[in-house]
């Protein structure tokens, strides 16, 4: 095996632990949330190859994560028709000690954002690569609706920021994705705020005011520590 394809092979072992860790805090008959990525592919795996825990249904991120449940007869559910849920589990691209969060390398941010919040708990499950001392490394995806992207870009280079549109990919939702590299992560918390406030942004991918509530990295359980 080259180098590539080991580190490739450890990462999916470490995700695969952290599935099934979370997969023990799912409750039967609940509705789970239901996050959108190559970790939660194998929860959604793990969900149909046992008999123990069957759900009620499932609020789903992603329409690849629908597909996915929808596959595996398990009913994708309405969030305006079940008002808030037990537990949402996701992945991310990166997490700080504190729990907060980069997402959105798989383009569904916005959703998984809505879900995370309709959510009394959020476990996010990650790989040893995804944990971090501080957010940035990860380029910061944005969606936008398609006819602001240049303005939001012209935003975000005042911010500091260097934009990169992600051609070819369209969110769940119709609309863009910027990836935006070198912002100034010293307060997350306002970065997340102030990206939130330029017109034809529907949500950028830092997740620290709805912050993970414990985080399990290849398999391990931690909380989050205090700002
Ligand atoms: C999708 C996400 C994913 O959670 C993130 O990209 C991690 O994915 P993976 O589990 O495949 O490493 O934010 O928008």
């Amino acid at each position: 095996m080259n180098q590539a394809n080991s580190a490739s092979s450890d990462s999916n072992a470490q995700k695969r632990a952290s599935a099934e860790r979370a997969f023990t805090e799912i409750e039967d008959g609940s509705i789970l949330g239901v996050g959108t990525g190559s970790t939660v592919d194998m929860l959604i795996d793990m969900l149909v190859g046992q008999k123990r825990i069957q759900i009620a249904g499932a609020v789903s991120s992603s329409e690849r994560s629908s597909a996915k449940l929808n596959a595996a007869g398990i009913e994708v559910l309405d969030l305006n028709s079940v008002g808030e849920l037990d537990l949402y589990i996701d992945g991310a691209d990166e997490c700080d000690p504190q729990g907060r969060l980069i997402k959105g390398g798989g383009a569904a941010l916005t959703r998984e954002k809505i879900v995370a919040t309709a959510s009394k708990r959020f476990l996010c499950i990650i790989d040893d690569s995804k944990e971090v001392a501080q957010l940035g490394a990860f380029p910061l995806p944005i969606e936008v609706i398609p006819m602001a992207r240049s303005l939001v870009g012209r935003a975000i280079v005042k911010l500091g920021g260097h934009p990169a549109w992600r051609q070819g990919v369209t969110s769940d939702n119709g609309n863009w994705i910027i990836d935006v590299h070198g912002l100034n992560y010293a307060d997350p918390d306002r970065l997340e705020s102030d990206i939130n406030q330029i017109p034809g942004v529907v949500a950028n991918g830092l997740f620290t005011q709805r912050r993970a509530d414990a985080i399990i990295t290849s398999g391990r359980w931690r909380e989050p520590a205090a700002d």
